[in-house]
């Protein structure tokens, strides 16, 4: 594939009551990438719902098509643009695109994000280390400079919530790069909230636990009873849908957070309490 290419569909436009000014995001234009899946694409859904338009991004353009065509049925607007977080001119040419298509940018979530192979780190190829710098770590920083600046040129003020994970707080035997990057998240969240809120523009983060995707599903392959584990961990004894993980999203991303910026909020049904 080429990282750089950047494809489009026309948008998907709807009628609903949020589109029309109603909703936590009304008016609101909304980037969020590893949108094609898991708890992006709940993103996506939860966030047009709201009243956001939405630009979905990510690399596996058949998802996209879906997600964003489920969104246009169900009254929302959306597009999609295909990006690999790993490709600067990527990530730059699709936070540019919400600005090309919706003609703002107002907030942003950075969701996309891979796993690594289970297993100590002393048998982590070096090469699969790099791949998680690459996309959980660096390609966050790219979103957020390009979002800040496109937010900075256009809405003024806003807001950008990047995807932890409850395993930045804590030592990850079998994910010790994966919990590395995300822990770095929180830094770089912490640093962007404190270096643009002069400006008005939060910067927060959200540390999900245990939520049944793919990424959970790819854990479990090397890993069995993986499930059972975590939820035996969880005080509320159950997995997230993936809808709680982005309603807490939404709410940090809406203006009833105002107040709110450089906090990583846990959402893991008690875990790390
Ligand atoms: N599930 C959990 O229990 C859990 C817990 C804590 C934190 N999280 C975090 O939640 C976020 C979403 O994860 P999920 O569980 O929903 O996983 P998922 O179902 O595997 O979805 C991951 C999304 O990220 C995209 N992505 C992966 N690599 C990418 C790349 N190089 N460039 C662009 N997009 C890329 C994927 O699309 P493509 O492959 O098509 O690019 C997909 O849309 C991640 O940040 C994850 O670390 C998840």
């Amino acid at each position: 594939m080429d990282n750089t290419s950047v494809t489009s569909t026309t948008s998907v436009t709807g009628t609903s009551g949020a589109a029309a000014g109603e909703g936590l995001l009304a008016g609101k234009v909304a980037f969020v990438s590893g949108a094609g899946r898991g708890i992006g694409a709940a993103a996506a859904r939860l966030f047009a719902q709201e009243g956001a338009r939405v630009l979905l991004a990510a690399r596996t353009e058949a998802q996209l098509a879906a997600v964003t065509e489920e969104v246009g049925a169900a009254g929302g607007t959306a597009e999609y643009v295909v990006c690999d977080l790993a490709d600067s001119a990527s990530v730059r040419a699709a936070v540019d695109r919400a600005v090309d298509v919706f003609g703002r940018l107002d907030v942003a979530f950075n969701n996309g994000a891979t796993i690594q192979r289970p297993g100590p780190m002393d048998r982590m190829e070096e090469a699969d280390f790099d791949q998680i710098y690459d996309v959980n770590l660096k390609g966050v920083w790219l979103a957020m400079v390009a979002e800040i600046s496109a937010i900075r040129a256009t809405a003024g003020t806003g807001a950008v919530v990047n995807n932890s994970s409850v395993g930045s707080l804590m030592g990850n035997p079998e994910l010790p790069a994966y919990g590395a990057m995300k822990r770095a998240v929180n830094s770089l969240t912490e640093s962007a909230a404190v270096t643009y809120g002069p400006e008005g523009i939060r910067v927060n983060a959200i540390a999900p636990g245990n939520t049944p995707t793919d990424m959970i599903s790819a854990w479990e392959q090397d890993s069995p009873g993986l499930r059972e584990r975590l939820t035996a961990h969880t005080p509320l004894r159950r997995a997230a849908d993936p809808r709680e993980i982005a309603q807490a999203a939404a709410w940090l991303l809406s203006d009833r957070a105002s107040y709110v910026t450089g906090t990583v909020l846990r959402v893991d049904g008690g875990a790390r309490a």
